[in-house]
C-alpha cells in the first residue's frame, strides 16, 4: 500500500521499476478455463456470460422481502440472495426469548414452511438460482426450499442456487454458530450426501472469507484460511466415504472485493491458482470442475463510511471492478446508505445499477482477465500466493483449520490486522475520505429505512396460528425420527424434511438438534 505524503502524492511505490527489473510473467500465464485456472474458470468469461448480479437482501416478513425480490429481479437482477434474520440464522423461532428485539432486523424471519411459501410467492424456482446466507441451520432452510419448490411443481433436479453452510468461518468471525465443531462438520458431509443424490446442481457450500476480512483480515490472511477451511471441508467429505470428484464440483468461495483494486484482483488470481494446485496434488481430484475455484463477491462493507455517504458510491465501483477484473462468478454491490441503515429501494436499485454500468456500457466483459501478462499484477498474484501459501502452512502445523480454531489462531492473527489498520486510520496514515481527510464541517442529515418493530408481534402470532392447525402427533414423531438420526450414523436430512413438512419449526428443529448435539460454547467465552 502506497503511503502518502503531505503533498498527497505517492512517495514509496509498492511495485515501481526496481521490483519489476527484469520481471518475465510470461511463463507462468496459462489459459482462461484450463489449469491452474488464474486467468479465470471459464475459457470465454464474461464474453460468454457476465456475472450474476446477486443483490443479498432481506428483511422484516417474508411478505416484506417477497416484494424486494420482485422489485430487484424487475429492475435486471439475474440471481436471488437472501437474508435472514438472527433468530433464522441461530435457529429459534421468532417468539422465543432470545429472539427479542432481533426479529426481521438484519434479514427475513423464516420459522416454518409457510413463511418460505409466502418468501418465494410468484417466485419461479425453477427459473432461478437462489443464495441462502445460512450457515448452522442451513440444511433446514434448503430443504424448506426444495419443499416449496415441490408445491411449485419443480422437481429438485432443477434447482440452482447456493447454501452458504460454511460453520467454521463462524467460529473464526461472524458468531452464528450453533453446535460444536463435530457435528457440525457431520452436518455438512450430510448436506453434501444429500444434494449430490437429490439436488445434484445445487452448489452445497459457500466457503466465505468476506467475514474474516470484515473482521480486519488482510488479503492474504482472507485467502489463506478461506482455503484452509476449505482443506478441511474436503477432508471431512473424503473421510465420510465420498469420492472428491463426487461433490468437489460444488463447493464455492465468497471472498471481498477491497478499494485497493490492483492488490484484489491479484487475490483472486492467486486464490484460484492455489486451490487448482491443492485438489490436484493433495486430493487427487481428476475433474476440471474439482478444481475451479468459483467464487461470489461482495464489496467491503466495512470501507463503507456513514460521513458523507455518497462517496460510497465511488468506492463501491471501484471495488466491483476490481471484483470483475478478478473474475469472479457472482457480485453482491452495497447500497450507499447502507453504513447507516438498511438500503432503501433507491439505494438498492443504484447498487444494482453499477453493475448494469460495468457489464453494458463498460468493455470489461470484452476481454478475458485483461490483467493477464501485466507485469505489476502477475508480480502482485506471485507475492500473495507466495504469502498464503506460507500461512496456509502454518495452519496446516497447528493440525488443520479445525484445530487452529480451537486454539483461537485464526482470530488472533486477524485481530491482530484489524488493530493495524485502525492505527494507521487514526494516524492518518491510511486515507479515509470524509472520515480523517476531506471531512464536512457538518454533516447532511440522511433518512434511512427502518424495520417495523411490530413485526414481531405479527410473526409470533403467524406461529401460534401454525401451531394450532398442524397435527402435533405427527410433528412431534418426526423430530423423535429426527433425534433418533442425529444420534446415529444415518443421514439427517430425510427425517429433517419430513419434520419440515409436517411444519415443524425452525427452532423445534434445531432445538431437537441441540438436545443431541449441544450446543457449542468458544474456548475464549467468558
Ligand atoms: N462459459 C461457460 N459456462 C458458463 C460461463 C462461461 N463463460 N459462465 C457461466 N457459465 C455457466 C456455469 O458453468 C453455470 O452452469 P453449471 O451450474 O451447470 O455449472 C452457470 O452458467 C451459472 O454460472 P455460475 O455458476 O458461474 O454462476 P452462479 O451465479 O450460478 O454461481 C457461485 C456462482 C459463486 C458458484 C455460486 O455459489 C453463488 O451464486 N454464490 C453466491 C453466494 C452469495 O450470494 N452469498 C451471499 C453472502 S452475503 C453474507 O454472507 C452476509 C453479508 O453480511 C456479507
Amino acid at each position: 500500500m502506497a503511503r502518502e505524503s503531505e503533498s498527497g502524492l505517492p512517495v514509496e511505490p509498492v511495485y515501481g521499476p526496481e521490483a519489476l527489473k527484469g520481471w518475465d510473467p510470461a511463463g507462468k500465464l496459462g489459459e482462461p478455463g484450463a489449469y491452474p485456472f488464474t486467468r479465470g474458470v471459464y475459457p470465454t468469461m464474461y464474453t460468454g456470460r457476465p456475472w450474476t448480479m446477486r443483490q443479498y437482501a432481506g428483511f422484516g416478513t417474508a411478505a416484506e422481502s417477497n416484494a424486494r425480490y420482485r422489485q430487484l429481479i424487475a429492475h435486471g437482477t439475474t440471481g436471488l440472495s437472501v437474508a435472514f434474520d438472527l433468530p433464522t440464522q441461530m435457529g429459534h423461532d421468532s417468539d422465543a426469548p432470545l429472539a427479542h428485539g432481533e426479529v426481521g432486523k438484519v434479514g427475513v424471519a423464516i420459522d416454518s414452511i409457510e413463511d418460505m411459501r409466502v418468501l418465494f410467492d410468484g417466485i419461479p424456482l425453477g427459473q432461478v438460482s437462489t443464495s441462502m446466507t445460512i450457515n448452522a441451520p442451513a440444511a433446514l432452510l434448503l430443504l424448506l426450499y426444495q419443499l416449496v419448490a415441490e408445491e411449485q411443481g419443480v422437481r429438485p433436479e432443477q434447482l440452482t442456487g447456493t447454501i452458504q453452510n460454511d460453520v467454521l468461518k463462524e467460529y473464526i468471525a461472524r458468531g452464528t454458530y450453533i453446535f460444536p465443531p463435530k457435528p457440525s462438520l457431520r452436518l455438512t458431509a450430510d448436506i453434501f450426501k444429500y444434494c449430490t443424490a437429490e439436488i445434484p446442481k445445487w452448489n452445497t457450500i459457500s466457503i466465505s472469507g468476506y467475514h474474516m476480512a470484515e473482521a480486519g483480515a488482510s488479503p492474504v490472511q482472507e485467502i489463506a484460511f478461506t482455503l484452509a477451511d476449505g482443506i478441511e471441508y474436503v477432508r471431512t467429505a473424503v473421510a465420510a466415504g465420498m469420492d472428491v470428484d463426487g461433490f468437489a464440483p460444488r463447493l464455492s468461495f465468497f471472498f471481498v472485493a477491497r478499494t485497493t483494486l490492483l492488490e484484489e484482483v491479484a487475490k483472486f488470481r492467486a486464490a484460484r491458482r492455489i486451490w487448482a494446485r491443492v485438489m490436484r496434488d493433495e486430493f487427487g481430484a481428476r475433474d476440471p470442475k474439482s478444481l475451479m475455484l468459483r467464487f461470489h463477491t461482495q464489496t467491503a462493507g466495512v470501507q463503507l463510511t456513514a460521513q458523507q455517504p455518497e462517496v460510497n458510491l465511488v468506492r463501491v465501483a471501484v471495488q466491483a471492478l476490481a471484483a470483475v477484473l478478478g473474475g469472479t462468478q457472482s457480485l453482491h454491490t452495497n447500497s450507499f446508505d447502507e453504513a447507516i441503515a438498511l438500503p432503501t429501494d433507491k439505494s438498492a436499485r443504484l447498487a444494482l445499477r453499477t453493475q448494469q454500468v460495468l457489464a453494458h456500457e463498460s468493455d470489461v466483459t470484452a476481454t478475458v482477465d485483461p490483467f493477464a501478462g501485466s507485469y505489476a499484477v502477475e508480480r502482485m498474484t506471485d507475492d500473495v500466493e507466495e504469502a498464503a501459501v506460507d500461512l496456509m502452512r502454518r495452519v496446516e502445523d497447528l493440525g488443520g483449520a479445525v484445530a487452529a480454531i480451537e486454539r483461537g489462531f485464526q482470530k488472533a492473527e486477524i485481530e491482530q490486522n484489524a488493530y493495524r489498520i485502525a492505527q494507521e486510520t487514526d494516524s492518518g496514515e491510511r486515507v479515509v475520505v470524509g472520515v480523517n481527510r476531506f471531512r464536512l464541517d457538518e454533516e447532511e442529515p440522511y433518512a434511512p429505512l427502518r424495520v417495523d418493530p411490530a413485526i414481531e408481534a405479527r410473526q409470533a402470532e403467524r406461529l401460534e396460528k401454525l401451531r394450532a392447525e398442524r397435527d402435533r402427533r405427527a410433528v412431534d414423531s418426526a423430530l423423535a425420527a429426527l433425534a433418533k438420526a442425529a444420534e446415529g450414523e444415518n443421514n439427517v436430512l430425510y427425517p429433517m424434511k419430513e419434520a419440515l413438512r409436517a411444519r415443524a419449526t425452525v427452532g423445534e428443529v434445531c432445538n431437537a438438534l441441540r438436545e443431541v448435539w449441544g450446543s457449542h460454547v468458544p474456548s475464549d467465552a467468558f
